[in-house]
């Protein structure tokens, strides 16, 4: 069999995916399945870090993350899915990596004091919060994977992870290769608002929604401030309706809308059908799927019970070297 570098990336279980998520990260995913061996997962432990508050909806936000992975074209004949808080070796390895772990490491990822502040109805001020980037170390390096396609948010988390893994090479023994950040190109998807797609911001499209709440969502957007009378013309920079006509519609249908708003040619309604034809060619397979995966209870819990059983393997010879290295009994 031929030897594929192994990918490992992971999703946070808290909240609903939306098309940010499905063009920044899973489409990529999706694309890495036939070049590398590719691990995935739903990181529910760390929607606890944040969301330990709200026990009663994590669960529902599993189930739905795993819907959304594999209607999104994970696939897994081909890649491994599961389940972090499955895979107790992940928790022996955060723990154990605590003991190298200086708090100033912690403490200096910037992610920690942004999202504190972000975040200000809830506290955070917890142990499990500030541990969050060595928790997604240990889910990184126990599966010894080389790259970790992730956005340019994640960057200072696997610089870390970089750090946390030479450290206990060189304290006991070379056990991890240090992990690379496979940046994905594309741009970030902009909200209905045209700030960042975010669910924190309420401006997202999600995959769950059905065809007339997307709809809805995109006639409703706001358009050049300025082009308030079908006559007036328009700047189509200035316009979040075109920010994601750059995403989702090819380079003809750019230049075309570009240049109906610069003269007033098309109206802002046109323009918006433009776009929902196009996010409907997205999500249209992906609903499809998205029902049928719904209807199967029972599918989806094998798909998960045989990925986390696959990925406990890898992380159950990890942890042999690593008790040993670290002179357990
Ligand atoms: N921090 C990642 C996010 O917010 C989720 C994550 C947890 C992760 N562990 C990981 C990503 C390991 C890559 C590798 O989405």
């Amino acid at each position: 069999m031929e030897h594929k570098e192994r990918v490992l990336s992971g999703m946070q279980s808290s909240g609903r995916v939306h098309l940010g998520n499905l063009v920044g990260a899973l489409q990529n995913w999706v694309r890495l399945q036939d070049k590398y061996d590719c691990y995935y997962f739903i990181a529910d432990w760390h929607a606890l870090t944040t969301g330990y508050a709200k026990p009663e909806v994590l669960k529902e936000s599993v189930r739905d993350l795993l819907i959304n992975f594999l209607a999104a074209g994970l696939d897994p004949e081909r890649s491994t899915i599961f389940i972090q808080s499955r895979i107790l070796e992940h928790a022996e390895l955060h723990l154990l990596l605590s003991m190298i772990t200086p708090l100033g490491w912690l403490e200096r990822v910037p992610t920690y004091k942004e999202k504190q502040l972000e975040l200000k109805d809830r506290d955070l001020s917890t142990y499990g919060f500030l541990g969050y980037p060595l928790l997604q170390t240990a889910d990184i390096i126990i599966y010894r994977a080389k790259h970790v396609p992730v956005g340019v948010d994640q960057v200072p988390h696997l610089e870390i992870s970089r750090e946390i893994a030479r450290k206990f090479n060189n304290t006991y023994k070379e056990i991890f290769p240090e992990p690379n950040a496979l940046l994905t190109e594309f741009p970030k998807v902009p909200g209905m608002d045209g700030r960042k797609m975010s669910k924190s911001y309420d401006n997202a499209i999600y995959l769950s929604d059905s065809p007339k709440e997307v709809e809805q969502k995109i006639r409703t957007m706001t358009t050049d401030p300025a082009r308030i009378k079908r006559t007036d013309i328009g700047d189509p920079e200035l316009s979040p309706v075109f920010q994601l006509h750059k995403v989702f519609s090819s380079k003809e249908e750019q230049a075309e809308v570009a240049a109906g708003c610069r003269t007033a040619g098309i109206g802002c309604i046109d323009c918006k059908k433009i776009l929902i034809k196009n996010v409907y060619t997205v999500l249209e397979p992906i609903w499809e799927r998205r029902e049928k995966l719904i209807s199967q209870p029972q599918r989806l819990q094998e798909i998960a019970d045989q990925g986390t059983q696959k990925a406990r393997k890898v992380c159950q010879e990890t942890m042999a070297l690593v008790r040993e290295a670290m002179g357990l009994y």
